[in-house]
């Protein structure tokens, strides 16, 4: 039998959402035209050539998914697939060499399984939080994608994104736009993010946990939350959230669409949400990897607070939604046979 290697000491109830080194990480280069075969290594650092894209032109994706340890110890991925997937967007959206599901999720097995005693136990809604990317590389310098790259995946144990977890939070809709409507909204590219930090820091000046952006066309339609997606509950019990070209497909979100309409016998909606038709709904949350669940306490718009469940109490279908998703991911309860490695 495979001996369970001992955990590190850590605060694994109060995590947070920080960077903590771990043991090692994976690493491949691609030069002339291929991958090489990839690797772990102990080092963090990376060390590139003044002239990289990623620097200075952004081109830059990342992905970001979690490993669960069971109740049985086991350690399982949720949906790696979907990330593989969305990874091979991004890179083509910014022409960069796609690496396939197969090189992907076995560079993700393979940093999980080097950082095991990484790993928070069960039970304490911890998780391994695993962080693919990719930059583009070497002497360059004009306005052109590179001729190298460098694919790499890091873990760390993760708590809640927002702090408190599955406790209501608020936030205020930006006057900035998240993305353009045909721009790179839709996958997850560098730019995307840090284009977010000045919004985000005038929420959080205001005391709010981030912003939420509206669509760039019209400013009527709620798009996401911060770096998480948007989803609501109506008063008559249907699950809604936003459609539109510049959302990020966020892969908790599409897992809860298909957990509100099969699991639970909802109604399900991928539409419009208007900003000035919140009495509409009875619940809403924002939803992620990171953030798995967070459900919204409130929004301000304008000169405007509205409240929907409550500001301290979550709402029972959002509870009901989280308590499946978070039971699937770790393992006390059976999802869809494929979203499980
Ligand atoms: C994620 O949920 O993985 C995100 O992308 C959010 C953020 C940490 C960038």
């Amino acid at each position: 039998m495979e001996q369970k290697k001992q955990l590190v000491d850590l605060d694994w109830n109060n995590l947070g959402f920080s960077y903590i080194k771990t043991d090692y990480r994976y690493i491949s280069y691609w030069k002339n035209g291929a991958w090489d075969e990839g690797k772990l290594t102990k080092d963090n650092q990376v060390h590139i050539s003044e002239g990289s894209t990623a620097l200075h032109y952004g081109q830059t994706c990342f992905e970001g998914l979690k490993a669960y340890r069971t109740k049985s110890g086991d350690i399982q991925l949720f949906r790696p697939d979907r990330n593989a997937k969305r990874m091979q967007e991004s890179c083509e959206r910014l022409l960069m060499p796609v690496v396939s599901e197969e090189k992907f999720i076995d560079a993700v097995k393979q940093a999980v399984k080097a950082n095991e005693q990484w790993i928070p136990p069960y039970g304490t809604e911890g998780s391994l939080y695993i962080r693919p990317y990719m930059i583009g590389v070497g002497d360059n310098i004009g306005v052109q994608p590179a001729d190298e790259y460098i694919f790499s995946v890091f873990v760390m144990p993760v708590g809640a994104y927002f702090k408190g977890g599955l406790t209501p939070t608020n936030f205020i809709v930006s006057e900035y736009d998240r993305a353009a409507s045909y721009g790179t909204g839709a996958v997850k590219v560098g730019g995307n993010y840090g284009s977010s930090f000045l919004p985000w820091d005038k929420a959080q000046k205001r005391q709010f946990s981030d912003c939420i952006y509206l669509d760039p066309a019209t400013h009527t339609k709620i798009e996401e939350v911060g770096s998480a997606n948007f989803f609501a509950i109506t008063k008559d019990g249907t699950f809604v959230t936003p459609a539109s070209p510049s959302i990020l497909p966020s892969i908790t979100k599409y897992s809860l669409l298909h957990l509100a309409e099969h699991y639970l016998n909802m109604p399900v909606v991928e539409g419009d949400v208007y900003i000035d038709r919140l009495d509409d709904y009875a619940e809403a949350g924002a939803c992620g990897t990171a953030a798995v669940i967070t459900p919204i306490g409130g929004i301000q718009y304008k000169d405007d607070f509205h409240v929907f469940y409550s500001e301290t109490a979550v709402g029972p279908v959002t509870t009901k939604l989280y308590d499946l998703l978070t039971g699937i991911q770790f393992g006390d309860v059976e999802g869809p046979k494929d979203w499980i490695v």
